[in-house]
């Protein structure tokens, strides 16, 4: 326990971690050991963020999707997926309710659909920008040229969420079809944050053929990189792909990698995620005890909630936006946290 402890301590003071020292943490951590870690987590972010879960309404406006993840549900292959759009009128209908509701982010999530030119994304960051001038507009629409980029940050698009999904580029490439490159990927990222862009990186936890030492790569990547937020949440199967056979991600090891990151990460956003809750009833809140500070609860018409299926089982499909609001408010106030309506930016964001 004392060496356990000692290596904790040592993340917490050089905000770093070694391959050793993870190797050391995850190996070594039993339930007296991890409350050890999330209670440092806590005692991390309660002076930055005063037990605030941030709220972020999602919007899955298409689940049509050029790519062929071997993990995702929507993939083009996919075809038993009942695929869908929302028109511009049907997205800002989402962020009317939503508005109603408190929330001063919208995130636009969809597939890489080629129909959603980059005009037409701006005009409807626009239309959002105008009607809730004080939201900000998240966008999570894949991998685009830096021009394409450019031109939504200038119609006013604040943040952009895009998953690293892993640091590491053969196993990037055991995750992929060959047209992807986790190289790629990453200049995404780095394409998003010289533009100006508040990002979001992120990987799955448990994905076949993850290791340890993709996991330090992770922390690695993302300590050079500086996101703003970070998303991670354990893979699940999907049955119509091809990894419908393959074990689910851990969500201890979700919760204590969610802790660590708190460590090495003060003041990062921590979403606890849908995968997270859908892995485990209570895995949002076990998050959230561990370092994470925000949700995203769906903004989507209810109506299209079963298609947007990344994975088997997701939570929230069947209740409308004002349930997975109030639902969100209980399970945070339960645990003794409260929710907050501010626009939630990073502490180091100025507007
Ligand atoms: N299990 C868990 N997470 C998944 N995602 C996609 N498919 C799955 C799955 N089967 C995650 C990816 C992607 C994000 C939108 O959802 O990390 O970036
Ligand atoms: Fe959506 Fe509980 S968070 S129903």
């Amino acid at each position: 326990m004392e060496t356990f402890k000692h290596i904790i301590d040592t993340i917490q003071a050089t905000q770093n971690i070694t391959y050793e020292q993870l190797d050391y943490v995850l190996t070594h951590i039993d339930e007296e050991k991890a409350e050890y870690l999330y209670q440092k987590a806590r005692q991390v972010s309660e002076p930055i963020f005063h037990k605030a879960v941030y709220l972020r309404g999602l919007i899955e406006f298409t689940n049509i999707c050029k790519n062929d993840c071997y993990y995702c549900g929507i993939r083009c292959s996919n075809s038993n997926a009942e695929r869908y759009r929302l028109t511009k009128e049907q997205i800002l209908s989402c962020c009317e309710i939503g508005a109603k509701l408190g929330f001063k982010t919208f995130v636009l999530q969809g597939g890489e659909d080629p129909y959603y030119t980059d005009d037409k994304i701006c005009d409807i960051v626009r239309s959002i920008k105008n009607a809730y001038p004080d939201c900000a507009v998240t966008l999570s629409i894949g991998e685009k040229s830096y021009e394409s980029y450019k031109k939504f940050y200038d119609a006013g698009a604040d943040r952009y969420l895009l998953r690293h999904e892993t640091a590491n580029e053969e196993h990037y490439a055991q995750l992929h079809p060959a047209n992807l490159s986790g190289a790629h990927r990453k200049q995404c990222l780095r394409d998003l944050k010289a533009i100006g862009f508040q990002i979001g990186c992120g990987i799955m936890v448990g994905t076949p053929g993850q290791t340890i030492r993709h996991i330090y790569e992770d922390f690695a990547f993302m300590k050079e990189l500086q996101p703003h937020m970070i998303g991670i949440g354990p893979f699940i199967p999907h049955k119509d792909t091809p990894f419908r056979n393959e074990p689910m991600g851990s969500v201890p090891l979700t919760i204590h990698l969610l802790a660590l990151l708190r460590l090495v990460f003060p003041k990062a956003l921590l979403p606890a995620t849908t995968a997270l809750g859908t892995a485990d009833p209570l895995g949002r809140e076990k998050g959230i005890l561990a370092g994470a500070n925000v949700m995203m609860p769906n903004l989507s018409p209810v109506n299209v909630r079963e298609k947007y299926m990344l994975y088997d089982g997701k939570i929230c499909t069947g209740d409308e936006a004002a349930e997975c609001h109030r639902c969100m408010e209980l399970r945070v106030q339960k645990i003794g946290y409260h929710v907050e309506d501010s626009r939630g930016d990073h502490p180091d964001f100025v507007l």
